[in-house]
């Protein structure tokens, strides 16, 4: 099967990215044909600044790499270093319904809030369809909130086949597991729109000050905790080993414990689960080089399906005359 997902460089990852979406992603390269990218011409509708939008979109590519991405695996590469995807976006909006968009949740939100919107974020679920219809994806792992757009893709895919004799291949949504809420430090989903992030590669000491702040309801020391119900417990599950975890599990339930021990016991599994990403990290940053080369190869592989693609498309559209 062909994997195929896209995250947007429009803030440094945090942990509701990785546990919710990029351990996933990772974990699938090693059964499947894995094709991941770097969304920055989605994020370009967000981020207008060239500096910053180049050093996220090059954060990205290391972030991911050093939390485990393996080039020789995957396939990792940066969204507009494909050009014809850009190309297939535009046959792909002749063919799509202006209503079928403005049903869309990403536009919708942003009008109900009285913002001006541009032709980017209401077409963006036509890219979004380009970027997985160019490289004939079968399963596209998301986020509950990315369903919507699945279904868009599969539709203008649908309807092109229908019309012009089968020339894509339908993808199939792939929902990503229960991690799927990360908490932050305020209880809410941990978002980047809510400032209340633990960044993956953030500074340890800065991490550990973030978690000293999380907010946890009132309680004597001596009564128990339920740990499903708790905010502190819920973010160390993800971090700790199985035998932390029934330790902590035991001493919720017998009471006796303060939470600054929690967020201690948090903090220190939090630094240990990510020091070898840490160090891996930190060698990339330090081989640019390398980093330019994966990424280079990546795009290579990532253009010759792309163009294959395309290609047949353009046949069957009436695009080329020989
Ligand atoms: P943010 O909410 O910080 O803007 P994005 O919308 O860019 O994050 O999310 C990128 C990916 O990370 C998506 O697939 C999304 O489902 C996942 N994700 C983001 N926050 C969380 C969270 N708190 N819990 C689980 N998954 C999350
Ligand atoms: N829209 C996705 C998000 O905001 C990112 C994305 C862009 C994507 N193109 C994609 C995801 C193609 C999967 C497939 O999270």
């Amino acid at each position: 099967m062909r994997v195929l997902s896209g995250i947007q460089p429009t803030g440094r990852f945090h942990w509701g990215n990785y546990f919710g979406a990029i351990r996933q992603y990772i974990d699938l390269q090693h059964e499947h044909d894995g094709y991941y990218f770097i969304a920055n011409l989605h994020a370009l509708t967000t981020v207008r600044d060239k500096a910053m939008l180049q050093s996220l979109t090059r954060d990205a590519a290391i972030d991911l790499l050093a939390l485990g991405l393996d080039p020789n695996k995957a396939t990792l590469f940066v969204q507009s270093d494909v050009p014809e995807v850009s190309e297939l976006c535009w046959i792909l909006m002749t063919g799509t319904p202006m209503g079928l968009l403005e049903r869309c949740h990403a536009f919708k939100d942003k009008q109900a809030r009285g913002l001006a919107a541009d032709a980017g974020l209401f077409t963006y679920p036509v890219l979004m369809a380009a970027d997985i219809l160019a490289y004939d994806a079968n399963w596209v792992p998301v986020g509950q909130d990315q369903v919507q757009h699945i279904e868009v893709c599969r539709d203008l895919a649908g309807s092109f086949n229908h019309q012009y004799g089968k020339a894509f291949v339908l993808p199939e949504a792939r929902l990503l597991g229960n991690a799927a809420k990360v908490p932050g430090l305020d209880g809410e989903k941990m978002s980047k729109s809510y400032n209340n992030t633990l960044g993956i590669f953030e500074d340890a000491k800065a991490v550990r000050k973030k978690i000293m702040r999380i907010t946890t309801d009132s309680r004597p020391m001596e009564e128990p905790a339920d740990p499903d119900k708790d905010n502190l417990f819920q973010l160390y599950r993800l971090v700790a080993t199985t035998e932390e975890l029934a330790a902590m599990d035991a001493l919720y339930r017998r009471g006796g414990f303060g939470d600054g021990e929690v967020k201690k016991a948090l903090a220190d599994a939090a630094e240990r689960y990510f020091e070898s990403a840490r160090q891996r990290r930190a060698e990339l940053e330090n081989n640019p080089a390398h980093v330019t080369e994966v990424l280079l190869a990546g795009a290579a592989k990532a253009r010759a399906t792309a163009t294959t693609v395309l290609n047949r498309v353009k046949q069957a559209c009436g695009l080329r005359t020989f």
